[in-house]
């Protein structure tokens, strides 16, 4: 199994809690006011379903490949300064909160899976934050 189709079955193991996106949205809200702000007047049922769409295209295609980049790009422009204006230090407490929501649902999850979901996660980060001034 390469990086990749780890990730994704971690992921799917995660998502058969049907609980992905309410644990992920429950944990990013409380780990700081500023993010619990920036989604005063957000749409929940929208949003969720979104992440989980979105997350799940990630986990299958390396960040370079056409319809990732794509995707990358279109949440670059969407979150940069001129957009949400989400900063590059919030997007360490996304990956946390990922992997926390990780933890609790994938009954398979270890440290050293845990490393490698950051790891390739921090491709798409970097290529989002690498929008921030644009
Ligand atoms: C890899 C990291 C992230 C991914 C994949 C991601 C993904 C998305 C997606 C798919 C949407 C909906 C489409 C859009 O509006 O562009 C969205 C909206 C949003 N995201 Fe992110 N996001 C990430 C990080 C963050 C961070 C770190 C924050 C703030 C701390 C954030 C705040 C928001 C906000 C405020 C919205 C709009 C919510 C609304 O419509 O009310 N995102 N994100």
């Amino acid at each position: 199994m390469n990086e990749y189709e780890k990730i994704s079955a971690s992921f799917k193991r995660c998502d058969e809690s049907g609980a992905f996106s309410d644990t992920f949205y429950e944990i990013f809200i409380s780990k700081s006011d500023d993010v619990s702000l920036f989604f005063k007047d957000t749409d929940f049922g929208k949003q969720k379903k979104l992440l989980r769409a979105t997350v799940k295209i990630l986990v299958t295609k390396n960040p370079n490949e056409p319809k990732t980049k794509k995707i990358l790009n279109d949440i670059s422009r969407t979150h940069n300064r001129n957009g949400y204006n989400i900063a590059p230090k919030y997007y360490k407490l996304w990956l946390d909160s990922l992997c926390e929501t990780l933890a609790r649902h994938d009954p398979n999850f270890t440290d050293e899976l845990e490393q490698t979901w950051r790891r390739l996660m921090q491709y798409s980060i970097d290529i989002i934050i690498a929008g921030y001034n644009t």
